[in-house]
């Protein structure tokens, strides 16, 4: 399905990162940053503060995209539950949600099975690591890119976090 090799000498660079409650009462980003260390080395860190918690039930859109006047789904989108991917990883309908997942689960307290009664944390996620995950599944080496998450709660849009890059051969 997604999985389509691409030549491993293209450069993926992470160019932005937005982060957006769509609903304000359930939480606020504090900490939503790309900080470069030199020009080939960037890491990620959020600071996700929840309000309304716990959270039992959580599911997970995402949206590969490409620009081409303005950004456009080049896949379709695929929604996930993150719950009962954390109870059973392995399950292979879970493979892509895996795959962006093991990249950060490292760096991060997103890690468990839920319920989740804290807010999440991301800290010095290293962007080559998405950077390798990315280049698997990339079916055009040149370009603009997104990936779009969006996470419902438990039913409900209530925030997204958009990752921009860019890449060149
Ligand atoms: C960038 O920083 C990283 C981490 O400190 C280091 O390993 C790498 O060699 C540096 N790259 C360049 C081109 O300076
Ligand atoms: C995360 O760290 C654990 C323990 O060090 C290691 O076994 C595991 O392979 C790491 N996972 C990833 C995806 O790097
Ligand atoms: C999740 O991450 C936190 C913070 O890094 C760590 O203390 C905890 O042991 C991790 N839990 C699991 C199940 O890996």
């Amino acid at each position: 399905m997604w999985k389509i090799w691409v030549f491993l000498s293209c450069h993926v660079s992470f160019t932005n990162l937005k982060c957006e409650m769509i609903d304000s009462n359930f939480g606020s980003f504090e900490i939503c940053r790309i900080k470069a260390v030199n020009r080939t080395h960037k890491y990620i860190d959020l600071h996700l503060k929840l309000n309304k918690l716990p959270i039992n039930t959580l599911m997970v859109k995402l949206e590969a995209m490409r620009f081409d006047n303005g950004y456009r789904p080049f896949f379709t989108a695929m929604k996930f539950n993150f719950c009962q991917y954390m109870k059973n990883p392995q399950h292979r309908s879970m493979i892509f949600l895996k795959e962006i997942h093991s990249t950060f689960v490292n760096a991060s307290n997103f890690n468990h099975t839920c319920p989740y009664n804290h807010d999440i944390l991301v800290d010095k996620f290293w962007t080559g690591n998405l950077e390798q995950a990315f280049l698997q599944y990339l079916p055009v080496p040149n370009g603009e890119y997104a990936l779009y998450s969006t996470y419902y709660i438990p039913n409900k849009p209530r925030l997204l976090i958009n990752a921009y890059f860019k890449i060149k051969n």
